[in-house]
């Protein structure tokens, strides 16, 4: 029997599915590993009045099969919410995808052949470069700082590769919290639309911001090299699997082709469900209270890991999102501390798994805390730094 395609190889099962295993059978750890919402504030009765509301309005529309770019009153909303964070694009190129992942395949299944080179920030979100591997591509990392990718570094990696694609994150980046600040987003756009590269921004995180001024979108300032993703996982529910992109049409066609081939369509019940919601002003209380529960769960980490880290650790307070990054010493080797945190009941992502060298910095921890109880976060930050200390 053939084995598994490079492509599964590429995606198989790795430290993070590990992880994730070991603590659904540990209730007790307290977890800083899983980039979730929190399950006390999924708002189920305001989902199953808004999946009522959209009955009323959409009748048994919602439970029949549609169109493969998406469900047009929720493409007319989508319009409107990217409108707002500065990607005024016409609407013929705005597609709802299964979840940002979704789109994010399906891009890829339309820009990238085997040996495709991708730029990716250093470091980046981990499950992205599975993704780009697994379709054949070849993912090098590019040198970035606190304001993300480099634009000198940017421009000698194109210079020297045939790039396919860029992969940026510039609004609190899934694993270090940075975000790209306006100046930064418009020289690397003119680096980009100098060398005529494609860009895909992912961009799930923005609604959560806790202090300082919303940025325009890094789209805005190279509309016609990027694609646009972005997602209501974050803010109404994953489990809705809504991914809203925005990309030039010719694009789009190559990818709703494939699409076809993928699942036909993102669910018209969700669909209908998310069109309810956006615009609303559930949408607003909605996002308003969770924002204010996480920026209150940030408070207490920070406060806790100014109050037990030892000396040689540092982090940056992000602006909002779900992630500190956490720098230890350069002798400190966060990867194999995991296994030895959930012995001692606390869970986190060693930064190793967010690079695409093969020779990532040890010293790095990704702590997600949107998903642990307020209450706990205090002891966890305390058995880590035990962990730490002991090291
Ligand atoms: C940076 C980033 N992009 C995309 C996703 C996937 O989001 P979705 O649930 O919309 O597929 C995540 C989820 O954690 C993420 O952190």
């Amino acid at each position: 029997m053939a084995g598994p395609s490079q492509g599964a190889t590429a995606v198989s099962s790795g430290p993070i599915d590990d992880m994730f295993a070991a603590l659904s059978r540990r209730p007790d750890v307290i977890s800083f590993a899983v980039g979730a919402p929190d399950p006390a504030l999924l708002p189920g009765q305001l989902v199953a009045s808004l999946a009522a509301d959209a009955f009323a309005e959409y009748g048994n529309s919602m439970l029949q099969y549609g169109q493969t770019r998406g469900f047009a009153p929720l493409l007319e909303k989508a319009h409107s919410l990217l409108a707002g964070r500065g990607i005024t694009c016409s609407p013929e190129r705005l597609h709802i995808a299964t979840g940002g992942s979704g789109a994010l395949h399906s891009v890829c299944m339309a820009l990238l052949d085997k040996g495709a080179v991708v730029l990716v920030e250093t470091p980046t979100y981990g499950p992205a470069v599975k993704v780009f591997r697994s379709h054949g591509a070849i993912v090098v990392g590019v040198e970035s700082d606190q304001c993300g990718i480099r634009p000198e570094a940017l421009d000698a990696a194109l210079a020297q590769y045939d790039v396919a694609l860029v992969y940026l994150l510039p609004t609190f980046q899934n694993p270090t919290g940075r975000t790209m600040s306006a100046d930064r987003r418009r020289h690397v756009a003119d680096v980009i639309i100098r060398h005529g590269v494609m860009v895909v921004e992912d961009d799930v995180y923005v609604d959560l911001r806790y202090r300082g001024e919303p940025l325009p979108a890094f789209w805005a300032f190279a509309p016609q090299n990027t694609v646009y993703i972005t997602s209501l996982s974050k803010t109404l529910a994953p489990a809705l699997r809504i991914g809203i992109a925005a990309m030039p049409v010719d694009l789009l066609q190559d990818v709703l082709a494939l699409k076809q081939g993928i699942d036909m369509q993102t669910s018209t019940f969700n669909q209908a469900v998310a069109a309810t919601f956006l615009g609303s002003e559930a949408e607003t209380a909605h996002v308003t209270r969770i924002v204010e529960s996480y920026a209150l769960k940030l408070a207490t980490l920070t406060a806790a890991l100014e109050k037990h880290l030892p000396p040689g650790f540092s982090w940056i307070e992000p602006e909002g999102g779900m992630f500190v990054w956490l720098e230890g010493p350069s002798d400190f080797a966060a990867d194999t501390l995991a296994a030895r945190g959930l012995e001692a009941g606390v869970a986190f992502l060693p930064g190793t798994l967010f690079y695409a060298d093969a020779n990532p910095p040890r010293n790095r921890i990704r702590l997600s805390f949107a998903n642990v109880p307020n209450s706990e976060i205090d002891r966890g930050i305390e058995l880590l730094a035990a962990l730490c200390e002991a090291s």
